[in-house]
Formats: C-alpha cells, structure tokens, sequence
C-alpha cells in the first residue's frame, strides 16, 4: 500500500503502470565510485516510510522536486544557482544518480539529496504541501496512444503532485513532444487547483539549463515547451 490509497484528495491509479523505461545502463567508474562513497550522505531509497524533508536536507527550507532527473545536470546546475532552496531529485536509472552524486559532489553542493526509485510512491509518502516546486523536465513522451496511460503527467498525477506543493507552488513542466505539450496543457488547465501563469506556453526561463533533451531536439527541428503553473 502506499499512502495515495489513503488519501482521499488523491484519485487512485494503478501502481502497476509505471511511467519509466526498465533499463540497465552501465556505469562508469567514476559513477561507481561516487555511488560507493556518496549514497550514505545523500541517497535515499523510495519505500512506504514517510519522508522528513526538513531531515533530510538538515535544515527547514523550501524544496524543489526534480521528477525524473535523468543524469542529474539540470539539477546540479539549478541547484547551484539557488543555494537558498533544496534539491530533492527523483530517478530510477542508477547511472543517472551517481552521475548527480557525482556533479553534487565535484560542485560542493549541501542542497541536493537524490532518492531512487519511482517518483509517484515518493511523492504519495510526503505530506501536503510541503514542495515549494515540482520540476518535470522532458517526461517520456510514451508516444503510442496506447501507451499514453505511462505518461507522468495525466490527471491522477497532477492532482498528486499539486497536493504537495504548498499555496503558491510552481509546477513547471518542459517537452519537446509536442502532442504530449498539448495533452499537458489541457490536463493541467483542468485541475482546478491550478493556475496558468502564463495564459498558454510559457517563454523559456533562462533558469532552465539546457540538457541533451533539448539540444537534440532543437538539432531536430522539434520546439521546446514549458508549462508553468502555481497551486492556489
Ligand atoms: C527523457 S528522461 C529526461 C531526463 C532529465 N529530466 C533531462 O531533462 O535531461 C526522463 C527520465 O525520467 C525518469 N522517470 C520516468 N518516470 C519516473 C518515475 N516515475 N520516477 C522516477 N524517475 C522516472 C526516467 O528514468 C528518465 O531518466
């Protein structure tokens, strides 16, 4: 069970769909290396235990959410940036989090903690509003209609993750799919909860590094949306 079985806010989904890609993925040793000696300060493992931000990050601070952080270098960049608030990334690919390990370490940054495992189950164990931000940066597009019930952001997830965030809070979403910008667009317009900062697609925040999700698409002629909107 997780906690979104018990909250009534939160519409049940099936917890057998996943929205990731199993995938095995070498590491390098650096990577190795930096999980070894990294992990036990700044890993955690997503299970059924509540989360205590404020313990993790051993200080009371806003909290950024990266979903789906990939190799880590929006976060670390971001991170970097913005020392006032903390990192909590999210990833199931372990390359991935070593890598931001990796980059948190060589940068000297106190304010990211990465957590493996499934973003969803994480976020169901986090108390409401709590988040001051939710990142979702170049989510799996799952281009197959069939596969569309995989994406991250649909209606059950949104009203999830806008749980968390405190009022105010921002839910900032980027892809260059842009069948899924639209579909985000329409699913998110529809949670009452939310509001458009924008009136539409946002203008790229300069805050937003480019990672190689973007470059290629770019390369590849397909645009780059954002979609940012606040919790009322
Ligand atoms: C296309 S990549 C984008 C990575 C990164 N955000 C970037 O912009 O470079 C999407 C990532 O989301 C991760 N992911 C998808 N669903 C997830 C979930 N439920 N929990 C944690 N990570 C997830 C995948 O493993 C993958 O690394």
């Amino acid at each position: 069970m997780t906690a979104t079985d018990h909250d009534p806010a939160v519409p049940p989904t099936s917890r057998t769909i996943r929205t990731f890609h199993p995938r095995r993925g070498r590491m390098s040793g650096r990577q190795t290396d930096a999980l070894d000696r990294l992990w036990p300060r700044y890993g955690l493992d997503v299970s059924d235990e509540p989360v205590d931000l404020a313990d993790l990050f051993g200080r009371r601070a806003p909290v950024v959410l990266e979903i789906g952080s990939g190799m880590g270098d929006s976060t670390a960049v971001m991170a970097a940036a913005d020392p006032d608030r903390d990192y909590l990334a999210v990833e199931v690919h372990t390359p991935g989090i070593a890598n931001l390990l990796d980059l948190a370490d060589r940068a000297g940054l106190g304010n990211v903690r990465v957590a493996r495992g499934d973003a969803l189950e994480l976020v169901s164990g986090l108390p409401e509003g709590v988040l001051d931000a939710v990142h979702v940066f170049f989510p799996d597009p799952w281009p197959k209609a069939r596969h569309h019930k995989r994406r991250i952001i649909q209606p059950a997830h949104v009203a999830l993750l806008r749980s968390r965030l405190a009022p105010g809070g921002t839910l900032h979403c980027a892809t260059d799919w842009a069948e899924y910008a639209e579909a985000m667009r329409e699913t998110l317009n529809a949670d009452p909860e939310l509001v458009d900062t924008y009136g539409g697609f946002a203008p790229r925040p300069a805050h937003r590094p480019v990672t190689k999700f973007e470059r290629r698409a770019l390369t590849a002629g397909r645009p780059v949306a954002d979609l940012i909107y606040r919790r009322r």
